[in-house]
């Protein structure tokens, strides 16, 4: 398969391989528009296919993992543009439904959907420049992609609550503390342990991943969907808004946004 947005490999035995797909729009700090979410989507499930694959690393490059969904490409969305076209539903959903093991490997920015596509994976191994956030508030709308239900699981209402209403930015130092990522690294090994890891799950056998996967995700899932139902609708919602227009716009044309809380 060829891919514009994505690049993929595969690395290790040949009968057990590890399988690395990177996000690949570097000069828009990997936004994630719906041709690069169609095409990961694609590759997930190519490789979920393939039975010399036991597991997957999604990573980015040294700056960003994912800035987000593409503001510019969503920017003039009309609520029925998003919630006919079930905007974000339709490819980015399709992460939780690969069944072996995915690592996010994320170093830089994982923001607004880039921390949501990290969060739908297993988990996240971060490099020690990585920098997490949920900033969509400043763009006039919510987290979209499942950010007001994962984060408050991983971290605690606090710590989500602090991220979603200021959409200030967390270090790697911070993500590891409250439990957003499983291990810190420093930049240059952070390909190295994330493969180590994804060696190691390769090495076990692939129904007992796949259960394990299912079991934790069990505990880990007790009524998210419903809330990200939920999330999805107030998402579409604020497309709505003037809020939303004047967000977005001021992103786009580098401006501060003036909001008029309607
Ligand atoms: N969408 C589209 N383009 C983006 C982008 C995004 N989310 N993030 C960055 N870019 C683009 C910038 O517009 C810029 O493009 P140009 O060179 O053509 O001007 C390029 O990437 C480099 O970005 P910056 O010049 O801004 O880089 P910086 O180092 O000064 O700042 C940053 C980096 C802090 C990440 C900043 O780019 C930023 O704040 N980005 C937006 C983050 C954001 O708001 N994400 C949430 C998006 S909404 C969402 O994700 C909804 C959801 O839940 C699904």
């Amino acid at each position: 398969m060829t891919y514009e947005m994505i690049v993929t490999r595969t690395e290790g035995p040949d009968s057990r391989q590890v399988a690395i797909v990177t996000l690949n729009r570097p000069k828009q700090l990997n936004a994630l528009n719906d041709q690069l979410m169609d095409e990961l989507g694609r590759a997930l499930k190519a490789f979920a296919a393939d039975d010399s694959v036991g597991c997957i690393v999604l990573t980015g490059s040294e700056k960003a993992f994912a800035a987000g969904a593409d503001i510019g490409a969503m920017a003039n969305y009309s609520f029925a543009d998003v919630y006919n076209n079930d905007f974000i539903t339709r490819n980015w959903e399709q992460i939780r439904s690969i069944r072996k093991p995915v690592i996010a490997a994320v170093s830089g920015f994982a923001l607004g959907g880039g921390c949501e596509l990290a969060m739908m994976c297993d988990f996240i191994i971060a490099a020690d420049n990585a920098k997490f956030g949920q900033p969509e508030i400043k763009l006039g709308i919510i987290p979209g992609a499942g950010g007001t239900q994962r984060l408050p699981r991983a971290v605690g209402k606090a710590k989500a609550m602090d991220m979603a209403l200021t959409g200030r930015m967390m270090d790697a130092a911070e993500a590891e503390r409250v439990g957003l990522v499983s291990r810190v690294v420093p930049l240059d090994k952070l390909m190295d342990e994330a493969m180590g890891a994804a060696l190691t799950i390769c090495s076990y056998g692939q129904p007992s991943l796949m259960a394990a996967k299912e079991a934790v995700n069990r505990a880990f899932e007790g009524g998210l969907s419903d809330g990200v139902m939920f999330e999805r609708r107030l998402f579409h919602a604020l497309f709505a808004t003037q809020d939303q227009k004047e967000g977005m716009e001021a992103f786009v044309n580098k401006r501060k946004p003036a909001f008029k809380h309607r």
